[in-house]
């Protein structure tokens, strides 16, 4: 195994890690959300300021939490895309200078794929291949088939807004902050769940393995308006009931889609391993859903990420980074910031 230091600057996290295989030496993650909060949305100049001012010190953090020297770094592993162009070339930077003068190899992750296998960051049982891997994010919502040496085909993604992304925009619409991935679920844990609300699911066809969300968005946006046109005497306490049940029927729905597609690959794909990653998985309903639908499949297996890595962090990037090396994955110092890098070839 090899000590590989993880570099993760994609969008709001600063992240720096000390990795040696599936072990975590450390993992430093400084967020600028706060900065972000008012705009309701990640502003991307405002977030590669942030990693220029303090990826230096996330960095010796990162050292000095793993009882490591820089000098003791064999691999340095950084995200080269997808994410804000401005942000990801923080993080190359860093790994090209310090791949440069420490004379150790450099390999470019991408996001997605660390999003995906972030799950195998656990002691337990680990899942088998051939599995169907999900990665729910803030940027993504796509469908693997994953085999073997981390090669993976892509099956389905969203068509447009990733499901995260409208957990986001539905937050916003519902001034609840941001990010709105953990407030709605919060928020949702609250309702009534009586008198039931709920929007219409998007049908993309039986065997479609794609994603939509802009449907159910706009539905929850014209049912805002509609509130708001129809003036409520006891506003105040009847609006936070509301609310609650907005997020409630949101969530439902987009979690639903999440979990039906993600079993519906299984079975086009005979495969008995699902593997789900990024933010949306730390939302337990999502956890949830997917033990229920467990017990109508027959030994069907999920694994789930440790919650600590399923939102932005350099260990799942440290960690693929080491894995596709050994497997021959090389960079140089023309590694570039691929602010769309799509998922392809062998080491995508
Ligand atoms: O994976 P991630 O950190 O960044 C990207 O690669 O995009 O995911 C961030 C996204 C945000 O949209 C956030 O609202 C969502 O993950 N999120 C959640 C939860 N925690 C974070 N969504 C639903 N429930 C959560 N508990
Ligand atoms: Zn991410």
């Amino acid at each position: 195994m090899i000590l590989t230091l993880g570099i993760e600057t994609s969008c709001d996290e600063t992240s720096v890690s000390v990795t040696r295989g599936k072990r975590v030496l450390s993992n430093i993650i400084s967020s600028s959300v706060h900065l972000h909060k008012k705009y309701g949305g990640v502003v991307p100049e405002i977030a590669s300021r942030f990693h220029v001012e303090f990826i230096l010190e996330v960095l010796d953090e990162a050292l000095k939490k793993s009882g490591r020297r820089l000098k003791d770094i064999e691999l340095i592993a950084v995200t080269n895309g997808p994410g804000l162009v401005g942000a990801l070339l923080t993080g190359i930077s860093l790994g090209k200078a310090l791949s440069y003068s420490l004379k150790v190899p450099l390999v470019g992750v991408n996001h997605v794929l660390a999003h995906l296998y972030s799950a195998f960051l656990n002691d337990g049982p680990q899942p088998a291949v051939p599995f169907i891997g999900i990665v729910v994010s803030g940027g993504h919502t796509a469908l693997f088939l994953c085999g073997k040496d981390y090669e993976q085909r892509l099956l389905g993604q969203t068509l447009d807004d990733a499901v995260g992304e409208t957990f986001d925009k539905v937050a916003k619409m519902l001034k609840l902050g941001y990010p709105g991935g953990p407030v709605i679920e919060k928020t949702a844990a609250l309702s009534r769940k009586g008198d039931r609300l709920n929007f219409p699911k998007t049908n993309l066809g039986k065997e479609s393995l794609d994603f939509s969300f802009s449907g159910l968005k706009t539905a929850v946006l014209y049912y805002i308006r509609g509130l708001e046109r129809t003036p409520n005497p006891k506003r105040r306490t009847t609006q936070t009931a509301i609310t609650r049940d907005i997020c409630y029927a949101f969530q439902e729905n987009a979690l639903d889609s999440l979990v039906e597609k993600t079993f519906l690959a299984a079975r086009i794909h005979k495969v008995k391993n699902i593997v789900v990653g990024g933010g949306v998985a730390a939302n337990s309903r999502l956890r949830e859903k997917f033990a229920s639908a467990l017990r109508f499949e027959d030994k069907v297996n999920v694994f789930f990420p440790q919650r600590c890595y399923c939102t932005d962090n350099a260990a799942m990037v440290g960690f693929l980074g080491e894995e596709l090396y050994k497997r021959g994955a090389r960079s140089d110092l023309y590694l570039s910031a691929e602010p769309n890098l799509k998922i392809g070839g062998k080491h995508a």
